[in-house]
């Protein structure tokens, strides 16, 4: 709606940019994986756009599975204080885990939560993250899949939120300080 767009300084990625990626991400998934099947961990409420268009682009067998975990409760900034909201259901023991998340900001809520499903006795626990910014890494984090390198701007759509709003914008657009102001 024009009110949203108002709230939008610019479109970063469109749609149609990020499907594209999401196409060619999920090639070199298939490579990697091939004859393999790969549990998919999604990281709510960010990542469940991303799941759902990966999910469907790859071609291998997968099994999906989610949590919940925080860090940046209703503000811009990471607290770098991760809660699990809502764990797996599923026993990692030998899995393949392929953790898939939105964004990768300080880096905090990754690093937290490899090492937190490595601990639980999973094969193998790689990244996919749809975006990452480098300039605010406060950690390293070894991401085997990367969409986008973006800017250090507060971006919002396709998933990404500002206090619960704009996941369903199709776009990601960067938001316009006047709205956190
Ligand atoms: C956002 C984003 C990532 C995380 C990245 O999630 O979806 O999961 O922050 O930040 P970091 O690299 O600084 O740790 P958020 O905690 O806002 O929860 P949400 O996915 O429910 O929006
Ligand atoms: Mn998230
Ligand atoms: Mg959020």
């Amino acid at each position: 709606s024009s009110e949203i767009s108002g709230d939008l300084t610019s479109v970063l990625l469109t749609e149609k940019q990020i499907l594209d990626k999401i196409a060619e991400l999920s090639r070199r998934i298939e490579a990697d994986y091939a004859g393999e099947k790969v549990l998919l961990v999604g990281v709510l409420k960010g990542a469940v756009m991303v799941m759902a268009d990966l999910a469907r682009e790859l071609k291998l067998p997968i099994d999906m599975d989610w949590m919940a975990v925080s860090s940046y409760g209703s503000g811009t900034k990471s607290s770098g204080v991760v809660r699990i909201l809502k764990d797996l259901d599923s026993d990692l023991t030998g899995r393949k885990v392929l953790i898939v998340e939105d964004i990768i900001d300080s880096g905090l809520t990754l690093s937290w939560l490899r090492a937190n499903l490595e601990s639980r006795g999973a094969h193998s626990v790689e990244i996919c993250a749809l975006l990452r910014k480098p300039e605010a890494a406060k950690v390293d984090v070894d991401v085997r899949y990367v969409g986008f390198e973006i800017p250090n701007e507060f971006v919002v759509g396709y998933g990404l939120d500002y206090a619960e709003k704009y996941r369903n914008l199709r776009d990601i657009g960067i938001l316009a300080p006047h709205v956190y102001a």
